[in-house]
């Protein structure tokens, strides 16, 4: 619309001219090309394609990333251009997108786009896997205690629907080490185990659980599984090729800093008759498993191409370094935390045991008041956990974070340790 053409349509209608402000965000510098051995430099100019000032140290990728710049710009640019011309003919290039999204998908966890479901989140996805495999009375499922309430109530709730059983495998701590899990699971498995599923790290200490072996004990039995991968899509270097799941799940808005509601389900072509579909409805997917799978009628579509500008910016980055990056920042502040008087640290003190998520106890002190004033006085956010098991402050640092960040939060806890909060 020309300048005339709009001062007409304000005459006509007395509308007020649409005007936001603040849509615009500081565009970061190109990223430079990740070198063999990335330095803080390099992490800072990571950190900087994100909209977070620069005083906000955020330690909670478990639960919630910030998007960057780039699929910020994604998303505004290509909502703004489906709602400027919502016709059909303007967004058949969104269905385009949103399958280009679920090639990158594929990529990223190496595998193939047919068996691709891009869904709401991990809970949407866990769900979808609860309620579609046929299971009755007389089945048993193997969960593991520390499961999400996605993955873990869904299945009691669904038990009691359909008749079938839940059995928790027990979560100790320390975490008891890989051979642990694969004897845990060996023994609980009977005739009736028709279904595993565990978390590939855990959200409440970052235990890792073994991910290959366990699905490979199941499917040499003819058992199903299902990982819950929440916490490691988008920090880990997943390949889903070497570790065979039939199904894994994971978010966008966690560690691959991607939009809000979006998230993956995975479908191994093996398995794909194995599970029904949850919802029927228009505008499926286009290839495989998602022309059943995921037709969901109307969906956000700018969300689903700007979590593929998501992938791309970790893919740039580089997945292995992302993960290194991640592990090297949870190893630095586990040492800056064992050096602090009354500290309990609840995650594994044994590095391949663990991934980015950290929790400890903070001695006596009331660990809401502290993450309030870690928030409120130092700018740090985390996570807190209450109740009597392993209760404490959660830390999951991720590749914006930078070794600043971890003193800062170190010197922050000690400093409320030695002087209460
Ligand atoms: C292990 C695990 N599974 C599932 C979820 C649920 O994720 P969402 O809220 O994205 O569905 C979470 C969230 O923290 C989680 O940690």
């Amino acid at each position: 619309m020309n300048r005339r053409e709009f001062a007409r349509l304000l005459a006509f209608s007395g509308a007020v001219p649409f005007v936001t402000p603040n849509v615009e965000w500081p565009k970061a510098d190109k990223l430079p090309p990740t070198p063999a051995n990335p330095d803080e430099k390099f992490w800072r100019s990571v950190r900087e394609q994100f909209v977070m000032p620069p005083t906000l140290t955020m330690l909670n990728a478990a639960n919630l990333c910030p998007s960057s710049g780039p699929v910020l710009d994604m998303l505004y640019q290509t909502t703004k251009d489906m709602d400027q011309d919502p016709s059909q003919e303007n967004r058949a290039k969104l269905g385009d997108g949103r399958e280009n999204t679920r090639k990158l998908l594929a990529e990223f966890l190496r595998v193939t786009p047919e068996e691709i479901v891009i869904t709401r989140n991990t809970s949407e996805s866990n769900n979808f896997v609860s309620t579609g495999v046929d299971l009755k009375a007389g089945d048993e499922v193997l969960l593991t205690a520390d499961n999400h309430p996605s993955n873990h109530t869904a299945w009691q709730e669904k038990a009691k629907r359909f008749g079938f059983t839940v059995i928790d495998i027990k979560v100790p701590n320390p975490h008891p080490g890989f051979d642990y899990y694969v004897d845990a699971f060996t023994k609980a498995i009977t005739p009736k185990t028709k279904l595993i599923s565990f978390t590939h790290q855990t959200s409440t200490v970052g235990d890792v659980f073994p991910a290959k072996e366990l699905c490979r004990l199941a499917r040499e039995r003819g058992i199903l599984t299902l990982v819950d991968g929440a916490q490691s899509f988008g920090l880990m270097d997943v390949n889903l090729a070497d570790i065979q799941p039939d199904f894994y799940s994971g978010s966008a808005h966690k560690w691959p800093c991607g939009p809000k509601e979006n998230g993956v389900l995975y479908i191994n072509k093996a398995s794909q008759s194995k599970i029904w579909a949850s919802i029927f409805s228009a505008y499926p997917g286009r290839v495989g498993v998602s022309r059943t799978f995921e037709g969901f009628g109307q969906r956000d579509e700018p969300a689903m191409i700007a979590f593929g500008e998501a992938l791309k910016l970790q893919t740039q980055v580089g997945r292995a370094q992302i993960e290194k990056r991640s592990r090297e920042l949870t190893t630095a502040l586990i040492e800056g935390l064992k050096n602090v008087d009354g500290v309990k640290i609840w995650t594994s003190p044994e590095p391949s045991r663990r991934a980015a998520v950290l929790s400890f106890q903070p001695g006596n002190l009331d660990v809401r008041k502290l993450s309030a004033a870690l928030y409120q006085k130092d700018k740090i956010g985390c996570a807190t956990r209450g109740g009597q098991d392993r209760a404490g402050l959660r830390f999951s640092p991720h590749f914006y974070n930078t070794h600043a960040d971890v003193d800062k939060a170190v010197a922050a806890v000690k400093k409320y340790m030695a002087s209460g909060v």
